[in-house]
């Protein structure tokens, strides 16, 4: 691409300059790179003009630092010469040029082997006859690919009680030219420390240290080092932490409810550690160790018949090489279990009685939410019975039964009456069954007769069951009189006077 472009520029310049007459150029490339050990073609064209100019000599010089110094001569009679430091790495890239041919028009050379110290300006210059002297320049960069290794800075990492940051982990990217870049990827809340420094030869070396401060947490933790060179991932090294730490001891076995003549109970000391622990110790703080104890490696069996002799405050002491931690239990005996039957000597006292409570707890709650229903349902009926039922005047007199009265527990089929609901229209009660009965009465029949197998009253009745919220309403007053509040209807329902008014 950027050749193309070049090349056509080239191809524009020569189109410009050819009629001038006097334009001869060096055609070079601006820059080219290569990596240390590798081969690079730095090209040289002569763009001759006509009439052709006569070319005497081309010389290729390297120039840096101020100064020029000669790499390669062609002379069309006296034939080529590279000069000593480039003998070996530097040819002309035409064999023309090599058999002493005056045709020096592609002067282009291989540098091979490049090195570090190759990096600089090459100048090809053209001396021709009568036009003078031409030259042009092109820049060689070389590259150094770097070497790259992870260490970690000390085989084994020992978690202090400090809060010090220590390095953990070194990755190195050597000698690389340019730079590489260092990052490190981990769950780890550590941070990193970079250094560059530049060598002699131009390459530059990258350090990068991890730093935290190791504990028991980042232990076994994944530490991976990423080096990015000329933005290419080039390596991933992982390693994996070893932390050393102390013990970290509990002691378990206690439930709380060590009872008297309780049987076989024990306490057993747990540590993590890092190495893992070498000795552990027991003693009983302000007292000696009961008589019927047996010590068997990190564990307290008390045999036989628990006795008030085993309270007091056990300590556990866990020692691996990096120190000792100590755990302790308070111990104390009680007269009996506190809970029923020592079935599951196992099972905490503390998870049976908060099973219980929960247990009571979601029983009141349902208890507390039927209770809840039950009390919405009834008041829900009896604010319809108060307020919108006036206006279809479906509160009836007259017709109620009771149960205290002997009445059966559930009216005969043909005394129930139904009414629509939320109908204006229907301003009169209809007997179910009866002449003037309901269309479609059928299906309402069979359910009705399905409620009479039900308890009287049932809390999710459908909003049809209207002789239910009436036999409420009157059950209990069979021949009830009319209040003086109360406003008699020619159909025999009543309303009150104050919601009437309202
Ligand atoms: C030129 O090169 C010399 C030695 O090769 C070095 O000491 C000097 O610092 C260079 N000068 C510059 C300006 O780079
Ligand atoms: C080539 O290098 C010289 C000096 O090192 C610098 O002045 C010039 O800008 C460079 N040219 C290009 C195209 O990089
Ligand atoms: C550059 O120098 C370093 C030490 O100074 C050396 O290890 C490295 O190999 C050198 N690199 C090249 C490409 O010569
Ligand atoms: C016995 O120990 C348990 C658990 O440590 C504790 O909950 C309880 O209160 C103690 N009882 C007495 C009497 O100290
Ligand atoms: C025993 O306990 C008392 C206080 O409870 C304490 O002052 C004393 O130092 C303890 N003795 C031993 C030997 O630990
Ligand atoms: C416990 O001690 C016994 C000897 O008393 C030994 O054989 C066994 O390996 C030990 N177990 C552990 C986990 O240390």
């Amino acid at each position: 691409m950027a050749m193309a472009v070049l090349t056509s520029f080239w191809i524009f310049l020569m189109a410009v300059c050819m009629p001038g007459g006097s334009a001869q150029m060096v055609q070079m490339d601006a820059s080219k790179w290569g990596f240390v050990g590798t081969q690079v073609e730095l090209r040289c064209l002569f763009v001759n003009s006509n009439p052709p100019v006569k070319i005497s000599q081309v010389t290729w010089q390297k120039f840096l630092n101020g100064t020029k110094q000669n790499v390669a001569i062609a002379n069309p009679t006296m034939g080529v010469s590279v000069l000593p430091p480039f003998k070996d790495r530097v040819s002309f890239k035409q064999p023309a040029v090599r058999q002493r041919t005056p045709s020096l028009e592609d002067t282009t050379i291989m540098f091979s082997n490049l090195q570090l110290s190759d990096e600089a300006a090459y100048i090809c210059e053209y001396t021709t006859f009568p036009a003078g002297n031409r030259e042009n320049m092109v820049n060689l960069t070389v590259y150094a690919q770097p070497t790259t290794e992870m260490t970690l800075s000390t085989p084994t990492i020992v978690a202090r009680s400090s809060n010090r940051k220590t390095p953990v982990a070194t990755c190195l990217s050597a000698n690389g030219k340019p730079p590489s870049m260092i990052t490190w990827d981990t769950r780890l809340k550590g941070e990193a420390s970079t250094q560059e420094t530049i060598n002699a030869n131009g390459t530059i070396t990258v350090r990068s240290s991890y730093l935290l401060v190791p504990s028991r947490a980042t232990h076994q933790q994944k530490l991976t080092c990423i080096v990015t060179y000329r933005n290419e991932r080039i390596s991933a090294d992982s390693v994996i932490l070893n932390v050393l730490y102390e013990p970290e001891v509990t002691i378990e076995g206690f439930d709380g409810n060590w009872y008297l003549n309780r049987q076989d109970v024990q306490l057993t000391c747990k540590a993590d550690a890092n190495p893992p622990v070498t000795v552990y110790q027991w003693k009983l703080l302000n007292g000696s160790m009961p008589n019927n104890v047996e010590i068997r490696n990190n564990t307290l069996f008390f045999k036989g018949p628990v006795t008030n002799d085993l309270a007091g405050t056990y300590v556990c002491d866990a020692t691996n090489n990096i120190g000792t931690r100590s755990g302790l239990v308070e111990v104390n005996v009680t007269e009996f279990p506190n809970i029923p039957p020592p079935g599951g000597r196992e099972i905490p006292q503390e998870q049976h009685s908060s099973g219980a409570a929960i247990g009571g707890a979601v029983g009141g709650v349902v208890l507390l939410g039927v209770a809840g229903v039950l009390l919405f349902v009834f008041l829900r009926r009896r604010q319809r019975t108060f307020k919108g039922d006036y206006s279809t005047k479906k509160h009836v007199f007259g017709n109620g039964y009771s149960k205290a009265g002997g009445m059966p527990a559930h009216p005969p089929l043909p005394k129930n009456l139904q009414y629509p609901e939320d109908s204006d229209d229907e301003k009169k009660p209809a007997q179910i069954g009866g002449p003037g009965g309901f269309e479609g009465s059928d299906r309402d029949f069979e359910a009705d007769a399905e409620d009479l197998k039900r308890p009287y009253f049932t809390v999710d009745e459908g909003e049809s069951r209207e002789y239910d919220e009436r036999t409420l309403a009157f059950q209990y007053d069979p021949e009830p009189e009319i209040a003086d509040d109360m406003v008699s209807q020619t159909d025999g329902s009543v309303i009150s006077k104050k919601e009437w008014y309202v």
